[in-house]
């Protein structure tokens, strides 16, 4: 798997210019984000490993290639990554899901752990870290950072949009994590913005501007 993808599907690109305008409800930013997160969601797991089962068509006995779904774990970088899990979590019913939040130490400027809970064994499974902005990379490098501590290897981080410097901050500090984006934006502003952009996705997300 290469180690960035931008998303260019036409339907991708369609939905993400609706969630830009900031004219768009919350109502609609929510579904959008749903169905994008899907989208995006099918190229993250594009090469998932695929075991032959023998079933029984109507017609004949056949080798079916089967997934072996449980071995994808979700992890949410809160709070907005959970924006991104509903989607998902339909598409991929076994998944087991984890959540990571951190906060900005005002004085150090480094993200600092408020909360850690992700599922066991995380060594054996397809990771995909779930965040809709990849802006300055800080938290999303460091939710990882944690992950690695936590045994896990194969690990993807699926995003919205992504600022050109965020993608290279993530690749300096984890060159094995292939990102999967729908937008490379481009740049941040002096705010730690992505612009264009579509603002603050979990105040979008959650009503709470
Ligand atoms: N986080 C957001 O929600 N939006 C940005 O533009 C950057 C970080």
């Amino acid at each position: 798997m290469p180690t960035l993808i931008e998303v260019k599907h036409p339907l991708v690109q369609h939905k993400l210019s609706i969630m830009r305008d900031k004219s768009t409800s919350c109502h609609v930013f929510r579904q959008l984000l749903k169905e994008i997160s899907q989208l995006l969601a099918y190229e993250v797991t594009s090469d998932l490993a695929l075991t032959a089962k023998e079933i029984e068509t109507p017609l004949v006995r056949m080798q079916a290639p089967t997934l072996s779904t449980d071995g994808v774990v979700l992890i949410s970088i809160l709070r907005a990554g959970n924006g991104l899990l509903d989607g998902i979590m339909e598409l991929i019913p076994t998944a087991g899901v984890g959540f990571v939040g951190l906060y900005r130490d005002e004085e150090t400027l480094k993200p600092v752990k408020y909360y850690y809970k992700v599922p066991k064994n995380l060594q054996n499974k397809t990771v995909i870290v779930v965040d809709p902005m990849l802006a300055t990379g800080n938290s999303s490098i460091a939710a990882i950072d944690l992950l690695k501590k936590s045994g896990a290897e194969d690990i993807r981080f699926l995003c919205l949009l992504a600022a050109p410097e965020g993608i290279k901050n993530m690749q300096t500090h984890h060159t094995d994590v292939t990102i999967v984006t729908g937008s490379i934006d481009e740049k941040l502003n002096e705010s730690g913005y992505i612009v264009p952009g579509l603002g603050d996705a979990g105040d979008r997300i959650f009503a709470t501007v």
